[in-house]
């Protein structure tokens, strides 16, 4: 071990699974709301919750510190739409502290871009290094279609911004058959000419949108195999702590992730949990389970009671998912959209 490796080493031992896994990275909702209605990820007409019903920026800020207490490193901004949450810079500054103290490795957030020519310099500056941005086309009536509300050209300016700011950034694309396939290779060469890493997404069934699923899930190894005809891709053993896996694409010298929840089950390695808005706390993205610490959150100053639910709903987290897309299959596996949990 270097020297520099033992710096960061956690000052608290990491929460242990049933499994024998360590978590220790919280991905928080902080609104189920979008100024989006993408089109595998939402019905057009969403009910969303009642603002009186989300926990306040503090709350989200206290029941974060708890985690990173008991031994979360990373933890990542998500929605719906992060940044259409009000005041979410705030909580991003309030966060921010466990970077400075060595607590927190990495702050990060998944966004779908529309607001980030606003934020990008903020989020700089609170310490976020990294972020994720949402796109599935690169051609601007395209976008329009598959998010229904969505600008390119925003999205886009939002991302030269973050770049400006020093932001690393990489690309999102959820692979939709008969939409994107064939614009994969321009998506990447885009991305890649920019500095940026891009990861393709096999669909998940989660809650129920006006499409079938069985029309738009594309299996990654079927993608794969046609890049492959085109372009040389080398596995590498690149993580960024999450269920990808890297290839090195020789013809444009960058970096193309595929996640794979349907074709490849990665459970294993899982080292993540999932907080809502609401101070709900999934164990899984493909379970129902899940764990209330609204209620412990509420019912003292203290952190005990909300530290025992924490640890009790760690001690209950499933071996894995079990999605499955198939003519047969016609309810999702879940019935909670993905922005309620964001990915
Ligand atoms: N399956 C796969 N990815 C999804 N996303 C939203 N809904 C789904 C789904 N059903 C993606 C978004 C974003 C990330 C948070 O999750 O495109 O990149
Ligand atoms: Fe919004 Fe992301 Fe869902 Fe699209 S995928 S509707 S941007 S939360």
């Amino acid at each position: 071990m270097t020297l520099a490796e033992r710096h960061m080493e956690p000052a608290v031992p990491a929460m242990l699974d049933p499994f024998g896994r360590s978590i220790t990275y919280l991905r928080v909702s902080v609104t189920d709301r979008c100024d989006f209605r993408c089109t595998y990820c939402m019905a057009e007409d969403m009910a969303f919750l009642p603002k009186k019903d989300l926990l306040s920026l503090e709350e989200l800020d206290r029941l974060c510190t708890v985690f990173v207490e008991k031994g979360v490193r990373k933890l990542r901004l998500t929605g719906g739409e992060p940044l259409v949450r009000k005041n979410i810079m705030h909580l991003v500054r309030q966060l921010s502290r466990h970077l400075r103290s060595g607590a927190l490795e990495e702050l990060t957030l998944t966004t779908n871009g529309s607001q980030l020519a606003r934020y990008a310099g903020g989020l700089a500056d609170a310490g976020v290094r990294r972020i994720n941005v949402s796109i599935d086309t690169l051609d601007p009536d395209k976008f329009k279609a598959v998010t229904r509300w969505g600008d390119l050209a925003k999205v886009l300016a939002g991302v030269d911004a973050a770049l400006a700011a020093g932001l690393k950034i990489k690309i999102n694309a959820v692979a939709l058959k008969g939409f994107n396939d064939h614009e994969i290779p321009d998506l990447m060469r885009w991305a890649h000419g920019r500095g940026m890493d891009l990861t393709v997404i096999e669909t998940m069934p989660m809650g129920e949108i006006d499409a079938d699923r069985t029309d738009q899930y594309l299996p990654l190894s079927v993608l794969r195999a046609d890049l492959e005809r085109r372009f040389k891709l080398t596995d590498i053993p690149f993580k960024t702590g999450g269920p990808a896996r890297y290839v090195d694409v020789a013809e444009t010298g960058g970096r193309l992730g595929f996640i794979t929840p349907l074709t490849h089950n990665f459970c294993e390695s899982c080292n993540r949990v999932r907080l809502t808005c609401t101070g709900t706390l999934y164990m899984c993205l493909g379970q129902d389970d899940a764990a209330d610490l609204r209620a412990p959150l509420r019912a003292s100053e203290g952190n005990e009671l909300l530290s025992q639910a924490i640890d009790e709903a760690i001690g209950r987290k499933p071996k894995g998912h079990d999605f499955v897309i198939d003519r047969r299959t016609r309810k999702p596996a879940v019935a909670r959209h993905m922005s309620v949990t964001g990915g």
